[in-house]
């Protein structure tokens, strides 16, 4: 798709069929921010956007704007916007049978097991099913404790896991951490990177490792191989599991399948949600198969894990990953576009790997990120590094797009001052 056709006048048949089901919708980006503002318990500072329509790398608002999606709805959309094959297999799958639970075997979800296994690094192809990184976490959590029977976790200083209360546990963003919250203790913090300072933490009482192997939050970089090769060969001393939080790096987003590949490192266990299923909640924990076999009924579950929907959702983007070979397009493209960032004046370096790029500015990136969106170009900023911008874009992003915003972005930090 090419950027210059209304997503508006292809989508016509869908907006009549979609008023024709729910009634009346609300029309422009005034009505609808009005609404959900006096409704809705604030979640994040919004864009001032209301978006309706998607395809690829594009999305258009209520008002018939179109934005290129380089935040890729929250680094959700990793086959694009309504890719083809996902919309038809959730269309068909919700016209046969819309859920049921894991109470009972499901075609879909057999066909999602088998493909998401068919992805995993070789020993960790025992899956668990739920509904987001959260979730997938917390499940995590519990069975690595459980299976150790020691309860002390060592996760990053400004790492990100999620909002629940275990999860947030091991998040070593402070301001996440509110004291109101009844957060579960024996959680300790170290640098990520920083190989001495894991050591120090690592010993015989430990349960696990919990790491984002690129921190996104918290400020993207990557730690050299030799951090990761050490850190699997401290855990193995130490008899603590090793999980790699692959909610935003997972699947193809850096140019493997998962981050283990780069640095020659399997974990024991791999959390992955996001785009996962394009978009339909979806989370997935892979667990190394012997220690799946040690799990008793009752230890782990949830109602929509694994539903007919998320299932259908799954399967049509494991193999839209590979069919298209999303990974290898996001390591060319990402290579691209961050060869002409580095040519701008006022960005300092990138960083990342694969289509998960940071770009460090010489200032705040905020208001840069705001006129981004002013002009057409959905990215985000960072909780960590208030002077990088975040790039979590889809993996069907072609070069032209990857390349054809940054004249926007060059005249912006041309008209900003540089903050000291
Ligand atoms: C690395 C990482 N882990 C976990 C989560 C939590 O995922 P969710 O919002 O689906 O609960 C996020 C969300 O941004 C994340 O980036």
């Amino acid at each position: 798709m090419s950027g210059d056709a209304p997503l508006s006048e292809a989508h016509g048949p869908l907006d009549d069929a979609l008023e024709a089901a729910l009634g009346s919708l609300p029309r422009d980006t005034a009505t609808i921010q009005a609404i959900e503002d006096a409704s809705q318990v604030p979640t994040y500072a919004k864009y001032p956007v209301a978006l309706v329509h998607g395809e690829g790398a594009w999305v258009e608002d209520a008002d018939g704007k179109r934005y290129l999606d380089l935040y890729g709805g929250h680094a959700v959309a990793l086959t694009g916007h309504c890719h083809p094959r996902v919309v038809a297999a959730l269309r068909a799958q919700a016209g046969r049978l819309l859920f049921y639970s894991n109470m009972v075997y499901s075609d879909v979800r057999a066909l999602a097991v088998e493909r998401l296994t068919g992805l995993a690094p070789e020993g960790l192809r025992s899956v668990f099913l739920c509904s987001s990184g959260a979730e997938a976490n917390e499940a995590a959590l519990k069975l690595v404790r459980k299976h150790t029977g020691r309860m002390r976790v060592v996760s990053m200083q400004e790492s990100f896991h999620g909002r629940t209360l275990g999860a947030l546990g091991a998040t070593g963003i402070p301001s996440y951490r509110d004291p109101a919250y009844p957060i579960p203790t024996q959680h300790e913090y170290v640098p990520y990177g920083d190989t001495d300072a894991l050591a120090s933490a690592l010993s015989d009482d430990v349960a696990a490792v919990m790491l984002e192997p690129i921190p996104s939050m918290g400020g993207i970089r990557v730690a050299p191989e030799a951090y990761f090769r050490e850190m699997r060969r401290l855990c193995d001393e130490h008899g603590v599991l090793l999980i790699f939080d692959e909610v935003q790096t997972g699947f193809g987003r850096t140019g493997r399948m998962f981050f283990g590949e780069h640095v020659g490192v399997t974990p024991d266990l791999i959390t992955a949600a996001k785009g996962v299923a394009s978009g339909v909640p979806a989370g997935v924990v892979f667990v190394r198969e012997d220690l799946a076999k040690q799990v008793q009924v009752g230890e782990q579950g949830t109602t929509f894990g694994g539903g007919p929907l998320a299932s259908a959702a799954i399967a049509a983007t494991s193999a839209v990953i590979v069919d298209e070979d999303l990974p290898a397009n996001a390591e060319r493209v990402g290579g691209a576009m961050r060869t002409a960032l580095e040519a701008l004046a006022g960005v300092e370096s990138t960083a990342g790997l694969g289509l998960l790029v940071g770009i460090n500015l010489d200032r705040p990136a905020k208001p840069v990120v705001r006129g981004l969106v002013a002009a057409g170009v959905l990215a985000g900023g960072c909780g960590g590094n208030p002077n990088q911008i975040r790039i979590l874009a889809p993996l069907t992003l072609t070069e032209d797009e990857a390349l054809g915003w940054i004249p926007k972005l060059a005249a912006l930090l041309q008209a900003t001052e540089v903050s000291s």
